[in-house]
């Protein structure tokens, strides 16, 4: 069992024949990739991450995680982006569906909150009644160490563990994940002797839930990031090594270029499962940063189902014809619920009794896969055997290998995001932020 692609549903959308003519471009990009010789290739790191990690650093945040665990009842991350994502995707579809609110004897573990990736201070306002006067500690994370969100939340919550500690104590309650020599936060680190773990050089923000920044807080959730690494170095073993037939990744990288090719600009994935909703916005964020430049990318949106039938859904079969839709299909259940008989059927319900629920919602989602490819919405398939720590890191692996394939097949470069930084300019200006006086000027006569 390993996480596989399927796009056999979407054949009448693709011929044998195109898929033929791009595998040359997929083998070449592949090349590229691993060769280390196209746009960006100093942000390759990520690629021999699985087997190539520091495993003195990895031991310690191990050992991080363990006192995390011991001392504190809450743990705060601080991050944004790549610096956020990849851990809460991995915890929520790993650890309990209500994991901060199930009792403790159930989680075993401390309860973790996500901030800094936002400026609403109603949110971090909320965030600290909810910390009352509980234990905590704080990852804070940030590559660069200058990034504004995680940076104003650090002073919120840095002031309230000092109150509540004072500085030395404070100071041993913080773990910084940065830069392993720039920035603020390395700086911050350095001074305060923060106990510190770094985000290579060579790994890119969207690219690092494998580093230190995924694994801390993946770690204190419980989740064993020692099989979350095995899982990503087994399918790094296909995609660096398999030819195209069986090569789950270069398919999938093929396949949405083909359709991109056809004017599908839009990728909706789609979950059938709540635990996988950051999934998909940690997909969302390595696919949107990633493509979308040059005026060229996919846009990718995300719906959850069955929710979202009931919203969304109208659009997919109906509306303008321009997305393509990757399932991702969930195998195997953690739990399973069979519906009863009852005696007196009044909900009308009593044709299911003795199936799981399972049947019911894999049925819906067969339903709606063959409904999305009769009203031309090409639906391709991600099956992920079971959420457990291998299979998740498979499955991070085999997205960011796709997404390192289709950028080079677009012609862009994955690895920077020139345009985040547009509107950090106009926030600094607005903010009076030293250094942007003359666009403060402009931007205050346009408002
Ligand atoms: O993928 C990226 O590079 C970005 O999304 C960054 O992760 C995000 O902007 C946060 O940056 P930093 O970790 O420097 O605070």
């Amino acid at each position: 069992e390993r996480v596989t692609f399927d796009y056999s549903i979407a054949k009448k959308f693709i011929s044998d024949e195109e898929v033929r003519m791009i595998e040359k471009t997929v083998e070449n990009a592949r090349n590229e990739l691993v060769g280390k010789s196209g746009a960006g290739n100093d942000f390759l790191g990520w690629i021999d991450l699985p087997v190539n990690y520091d495993k003195e650093e990895f031991a310690r945040i191990k050992k991080a995680a363990g006192k995390i665990q011991s001392d504190s009842e809450v743990l705060l991350v601080i991050g944004i982006g790549g610096s956020y994502l990849g851990a809460r995707a991995a915890i929520e579809s790993l650890r309990h569906s209500f994991y901060n609110s199930v009792s403790k004897e159930i989680r075993k573990t401390p309860e973790i909150y996500y901030v800094g990736n936002n400026i609403s201070s109603t949110y971090i306002r909320h965030l600290i009644e909810v910390i009352g006067d509980r234990d905590f500690s704080i990852n804070m994370i940030s590559k660069s160490g200058t990034t504004t969100e995680p940076a104003i939340a650090f002073r919120v919550f840095k002031k309230l563990l000092i109150e509540k500690y004072g500085k030395e104590e404070a100071a041993k309650r913080i773990y910084a994940t940065t830069d392993k020599s720039r920035g603020a936060l390395k700086n911050l680190a350095t001074e305060e002797g923060y106990e510190s773990f770094v985000v290579p050089d060579d790994v890119g923000g969207r690219f690092s839930v494998l580093t230190a920044v995924g694994l801390l807080p993946i770690a204190v959730s419980g989740a064993d990031i020692t099989k979350l690494m095995e899982g990503a170095a087994s399918q790094r073993e296909r995609c660096l090594n398999d030819g195209f037939t069986d090569n789950d990744s270069m398919k999938y990288a093929a396949i949405r270029n083909i359709l991109l090719r056809k004017g599908k600009n839009i990728e909706i994935l789609a979950n059938y499962e709540p635990s996988l909703h950051y999934v998909s916005e940690w997909w969302k964020q390595l696919y949107g940063e990633s493509e979308g430049k040059d005026q060229k990318g996919i846009f990718p949106a995300s719906v959850d189902l069955t929710t979202d039938l009931h919203s969304m859904g109208q659009f997919i079969q109906d509306g303008q014809r321009t997305m393509f839709e990757t399932v991702i299909n969930l195998e195997k259940q953690k739990h399973e619920i069979v519906l009863e008989e009852e005696e007196v059927d009044l909900d009308g319900l009593n044709y299911l009794a003795g199936k799981t629920v399972d049947f019911m919602n894999k049925s819906a989602m067969k339903g709606t896969i063959l409904a999305h490819t009769d009203g031309n919405v090409p639906n391709l398939v991600v099956n992920l055997p079971e959420e457990n720590e291998y299979y998740i890191g498979q499955l991070f692996y085999f997205f960011e290998f796709a997404c390192g394939l289709s950028g080079y097949m677009l012609g862009v470069n994955p690895f920077d995001q020139p345009g985040v930084e547009s509107y950090k300019k106009n926030m600094f200006a607005l903010l009076g932020k030293p250094g942007f006086e003359d666009q403060r000027e402009e931007l205050l006569k346009r408002l």
